[in-house]
Protein backbone atom coordinates (compact mmCIF):
# COMPACT_ATOMS: atom_id res chain seq x y z
CA UNK A 1 0.00 0.00 0.00
CA UNK A 2 1.63 3.18 -1.12
CA UNK A 3 1.50 6.00 1.79
CA UNK A 4 -0.58 8.88 1.32
CA UNK A 5 1.89 12.38 0.38
CA UNK A 6 0.98 15.76 0.60
CA UNK A 7 3.62 18.56 -0.48
CA UNK A 8 3.30 22.05 0.28
CA UNK A 9 5.25 23.99 -2.62
CA UNK A 10 5.79 27.56 -1.09
CA UNK A 11 7.50 28.98 -4.51
CA UNK A 12 9.13 32.34 -3.48
CA UNK A 13 6.36 33.50 -0.57
CA UNK A 14 7.00 33.91 2.64
CA UNK A 15 8.89 35.90 5.19
CA UNK A 16 11.15 34.64 9.17
CA UNK A 17 7.43 36.11 10.52
CA UNK A 18 5.10 34.49 8.00
CA UNK A 19 7.14 31.05 7.98
CA UNK A 20 6.94 30.84 11.63
CA UNK A 21 3.35 30.95 11.53
CA UNK A 22 2.30 29.27 8.77
CA UNK A 23 4.12 26.20 9.87
CA UNK A 24 3.52 26.26 13.86
CA UNK A 25 -0.21 26.22 12.72
CA UNK A 26 0.64 23.56 10.29
CA UNK A 27 2.32 21.22 12.81
CA UNK A 28 -0.14 21.64 15.44
CA UNK A 29 -3.01 20.86 12.44
CA UNK A 30 -1.74 17.75 10.98
CA UNK A 31 -0.96 16.20 14.07
CA UNK A 32 0.15 12.41 13.63
CA UNK A 33 -1.95 12.21 9.72
CA UNK A 34 -1.87 8.64 7.82
CA UNK A 35 -0.33 11.00 5.32
CA UNK A 36 3.13 11.99 4.94
CA UNK A 37 3.54 15.46 4.81
CA UNK A 38 6.34 17.89 3.45
CA UNK A 39 6.81 21.60 3.19
CA UNK A 40 8.93 23.20 0.83
CA UNK A 41 9.99 26.76 1.56
CA UNK A 42 12.34 28.88 -0.06
CA UNK A 43 16.17 28.42 0.47
CA UNK A 44 16.47 31.30 2.82
CA UNK A 45 13.88 29.57 5.37
CA UNK A 46 14.88 26.00 5.37
CA UNK A 47 16.94 26.32 8.43
CA UNK A 48 14.03 28.04 10.16
CA UNK A 49 11.34 25.38 8.72
CA UNK A 50 13.85 22.68 10.30
CA UNK A 51 13.92 24.15 13.71
CA UNK A 52 9.91 24.27 13.68
CA UNK A 53 9.63 20.90 12.81
CA UNK A 54 12.19 19.44 14.49
CA UNK A 55 9.52 17.60 17.01
CA UNK A 56 7.15 17.09 14.25
CA UNK A 57 5.89 14.55 11.50
CA UNK A 58 6.51 17.37 9.13
CA UNK A 59 9.28 17.17 6.65
CA UNK A 60 11.19 19.26 4.77
CA UNK A 61 12.05 19.60 1.51
CA UNK A 62 14.18 22.25 -1.18
CA UNK A 63 12.11 23.55 -4.48
CA UNK A 64 15.02 22.45 -7.08
CA UNK A 65 18.54 21.68 -6.55
CA UNK A 66 21.66 21.83 -8.78
CA UNK A 67 22.98 19.25 -10.95
CA UNK A 68 26.45 20.33 -10.16
CA UNK A 69 28.10 18.42 -7.56
CA UNK A 70 30.41 21.44 -6.34
CA UNK A 71 32.11 24.39 -7.60
CA UNK A 72 32.04 28.03 -9.54
CA UNK A 73 28.51 27.99 -9.76
CA UNK A 74 27.50 31.42 -8.40
CA UNK A 75 24.00 31.31 -7.16
CA UNK A 76 23.40 27.73 -7.22
CA UNK A 77 22.45 25.23 -4.38
CA UNK A 78 23.73 21.35 -4.64
CA UNK A 79 22.12 18.76 -3.79
CA UNK A 80 25.08 17.77 -1.21
CA UNK A 81 24.63 20.98 0.65
CA UNK A 82 20.61 19.98 0.81
CA UNK A 83 21.20 16.84 2.57
CA UNK A 84 23.85 18.17 4.77
CA UNK A 85 21.78 20.91 6.22
CA UNK A 86 19.12 18.06 7.06
CA UNK A 87 16.94 18.19 4.10
CA UNK A 88 15.24 15.10 2.72
CA UNK A 89 13.23 15.93 0.09
CA UNK A 90 13.94 18.25 -3.60
CA UNK A 91 11.42 19.42 -5.85
CA UNK A 92 13.10 18.75 -9.31
CA UNK A 93 11.62 19.82 -13.13
CA UNK A 94 8.78 22.09 -11.70
CA UNK A 95 7.24 23.65 -14.53
CA UNK A 96 7.54 27.26 -13.44
CA UNK A 97 11.72 25.80 -13.87
CA UNK A 98 11.09 24.52 -17.18
CA UNK A 99 9.09 27.73 -17.93
CA UNK A 100 11.27 30.60 -17.05
CA UNK A 101 14.22 29.39 -16.58
CA UNK A 102 14.67 27.43 -19.41
CA UNK A 103 15.45 23.89 -17.62
CA UNK A 104 15.69 21.12 -19.97
CA UNK A 105 14.87 17.06 -19.50
CA UNK A 106 18.21 16.90 -20.07
CA UNK A 107 19.15 19.26 -17.24
CA UNK A 108 16.78 17.19 -15.11
CA UNK A 109 17.77 13.93 -15.20
CA UNK A 110 21.42 15.70 -14.16
CA UNK A 111 19.74 17.58 -11.49
CA UNK A 112 17.89 14.14 -10.66
CA UNK A 113 21.18 12.00 -10.38
CA UNK A 114 22.70 14.45 -8.42
CA UNK A 115 19.53 14.32 -6.04
CA UNK A 116 19.77 10.65 -5.66
CA UNK A 117 23.61 10.58 -5.03
CA UNK A 118 23.14 12.27 -2.62
CA UNK A 119 20.52 10.20 -0.85
CA UNK A 120 17.63 13.27 -0.92
CA UNK A 121 14.37 11.98 -2.22
CA UNK A 122 13.43 13.68 -5.36
CA UNK A 123 10.21 14.63 -6.97
CA UNK A 124 10.07 15.20 -10.50
CA UNK A 125 7.26 17.02 -12.05
CA UNK A 126 6.12 16.15 -15.61
CA UNK A 127 2.92 18.06 -17.09
CA UNK A 128 1.73 19.53 -20.47
CA UNK A 129 0.67 23.24 -21.35
CA UNK A 130 -2.89 24.22 -22.70
CA UNK A 131 -1.49 24.37 -26.50
CA UNK A 132 0.02 21.39 -25.91
CA UNK A 133 -3.33 19.81 -24.67
CA UNK A 134 -5.13 21.02 -27.40
CA UNK A 135 -2.92 20.04 -29.52
CA UNK A 136 -3.75 16.04 -28.60
CA UNK A 137 -0.19 16.25 -27.24
CA UNK A 138 -0.47 15.41 -23.18
CA UNK A 139 0.64 12.09 -23.22
CA UNK A 140 3.44 12.84 -25.73
CA UNK A 141 4.68 15.39 -23.51
CA UNK A 142 4.89 13.75 -20.50
CA UNK A 143 5.81 10.66 -22.06
CA UNK A 144 9.29 12.66 -23.52
CA UNK A 145 9.36 14.09 -20.00
CA UNK A 146 9.42 10.98 -18.07
CA UNK A 147 12.07 9.79 -20.54
CA UNK A 148 14.21 12.24 -20.11
CA UNK A 149 14.79 12.55 -16.70
CA UNK A 150 14.26 8.82 -15.93
CA UNK A 151 15.76 6.72 -18.64
CA UNK A 152 18.82 4.98 -17.33
CA UNK A 153 18.01 5.98 -13.63
CA UNK A 154 18.52 3.39 -11.25
CA UNK A 155 16.93 3.32 -7.66
CA UNK A 156 13.53 4.74 -9.09
CA UNK A 157 11.64 3.01 -6.01
CA UNK A 158 12.68 6.34 -4.04
CA UNK A 159 11.25 9.13 -6.98
CA UNK A 160 8.00 10.55 -6.45
CA UNK A 161 6.22 11.65 -9.80
CA UNK A 162 4.17 14.67 -9.45
CA UNK A 163 1.70 15.50 -12.79
CA UNK A 164 1.34 18.93 -12.86
CA UNK A 165 -0.31 19.87 -15.67
CA UNK A 166 0.65 23.68 -16.49
CA UNK A 167 -2.72 25.24 -17.38
CA UNK A 168 -3.76 23.84 -14.01
CA UNK A 169 -1.39 25.63 -12.01
CA UNK A 170 -2.51 28.81 -9.96
CA UNK A 171 -5.60 28.94 -12.15
CA UNK A 172 -8.23 27.45 -10.39
CA UNK A 173 -8.78 25.39 -12.91
CA UNK A 174 -8.13 21.50 -12.09
CA UNK A 175 -7.84 18.58 -14.36
CA UNK A 176 -11.25 16.38 -13.68
CA UNK A 177 -10.21 13.53 -11.10
CA UNK A 178 -11.42 11.12 -14.04
CA UNK A 179 -8.66 13.07 -16.53
CA UNK A 180 -5.86 13.13 -13.52
CA UNK A 181 -6.55 9.48 -12.83
CA UNK A 182 -6.36 8.69 -16.51
CA UNK A 183 -3.00 10.06 -17.05
CA UNK A 184 -1.66 8.83 -13.77
CA UNK A 185 -2.41 5.45 -15.15
CA UNK A 186 -0.50 6.37 -17.94
CA UNK A 187 2.29 7.84 -16.31
CA UNK A 188 2.58 4.41 -14.34
CA UNK A 189 2.52 2.14 -17.63
CA UNK A 190 5.30 4.49 -18.72
CA UNK A 191 7.34 4.16 -15.68
CA UNK A 192 7.35 0.69 -15.87
CA UNK A 193 8.00 0.67 -19.49
CA UNK A 194 10.66 3.76 -19.44
CA UNK A 195 12.44 2.63 -16.58
CA UNK A 196 11.95 -1.13 -15.65
CA UNK A 197 10.05 0.40 -12.69
CA UNK A 198 7.34 -0.94 -10.30
CA UNK A 199 4.75 1.30 -10.96
CA UNK A 200 2.51 -0.08 -7.80
CA UNK A 201 5.56 0.61 -5.68
CA UNK A 202 5.83 4.52 -6.67
CA UNK A 203 3.91 7.48 -5.72
CA UNK A 204 2.39 9.70 -8.19
CA UNK A 205 0.96 12.65 -7.03
CA UNK A 206 -1.43 15.32 -9.02
CA UNK A 207 -0.84 19.13 -8.38
CA UNK A 208 -2.57 21.88 -10.01
CA UNK A 209 -4.91 23.75 -8.22
CA UNK A 210 -5.77 21.38 -5.88
CA UNK A 211 -7.90 22.45 -2.75
CA UNK A 212 -9.53 21.79 0.55
CA UNK A 213 -12.95 21.32 -1.70
CA UNK A 214 -11.62 19.58 -4.63
CA UNK A 215 -9.08 17.32 -2.64
CA UNK A 216 -11.27 14.19 -1.26
CA UNK A 217 -12.55 13.85 -4.91
CA UNK A 218 -9.26 13.88 -6.62
CA UNK A 219 -7.24 11.59 -3.88
CA UNK A 220 -10.22 9.39 -4.07
CA UNK A 221 -8.89 7.86 -7.23
CA UNK A 222 -7.15 4.87 -6.75
CA UNK A 223 -3.70 6.18 -8.45
CA UNK A 224 -3.65 9.69 -7.02
CA UNK A 225 -1.33 9.43 -4.38
CA UNK A 226 -1.48 12.65 -3.03
CA UNK A 227 -1.12 16.10 -4.00
CA UNK A 228 1.72 18.61 -4.75
CA UNK A 229 -0.22 21.68 -3.54
CA UNK A 230 0.98 25.64 -4.42
CA UNK A 231 -1.07 28.47 -3.06
CA UNK A 232 -3.47 26.03 -0.68
CA UNK A 233 -0.17 25.41 1.17
CA UNK A 234 0.03 28.95 2.17
CA UNK A 235 -3.34 28.69 3.99
CA UNK A 236 -2.62 26.30 7.19
CA UNK A 237 -6.77 25.57 7.30
CA UNK A 238 -6.66 24.48 3.53
CA UNK A 239 -3.81 22.51 4.16
CA UNK A 240 -4.71 20.68 7.41
CA UNK A 241 -8.04 19.97 4.76
CA UNK A 242 -6.00 18.87 2.30
CA UNK A 243 -4.08 16.99 4.62
CA UNK A 244 -6.87 15.17 6.54
CA UNK A 245 -8.39 13.81 2.65
CA UNK A 246 -5.12 12.73 1.71
CA UNK A 247 -5.45 10.65 4.77
CA UNK A 248 -8.63 9.23 4.36
CA UNK A 249 -7.78 7.64 1.25
CA UNK A 250 -8.42 4.09 1.32
P1 LIG B 1 -1.25 25.72 -7.30
O1 LIG B 1 -1.72 24.71 -6.27
O2 LIG B 1 -1.14 27.11 -6.75
O3 LIG B 1 -2.06 25.63 -8.55
O4 LIG B 1 0.26 25.32 -7.68
C1 LIG B 1 0.54 24.00 -7.99
C2 LIG B 1 2.00 23.84 -8.05
O5 LIG B 1 2.67 24.39 -8.90
C3 LIG B 1 2.64 23.01 -7.02
O6 LIG B 1 3.96 22.71 -7.33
Amino acid sequence: MRRPLVMGNWKMHGSRASVRQLLTEIVRGVGASPAEVVVCPAYVHLQQAFALCADSAVGVGAQDCSHMAAGAFTGEISAEMLQDIGCRWVILGHSERRQYHGESDDLVAAKLAAALQAGLLPVVCVGETQEEREAGEAEYVVTRQLRGALAGQAALKQVVIAYEPVWAIGTGLTATPGEAQGMHVFIREQLAEIAGADPAAMRVLYGGSVRAANAAELFGQPDIDGGLVGGASLDADEFRNIVAAAGARQ
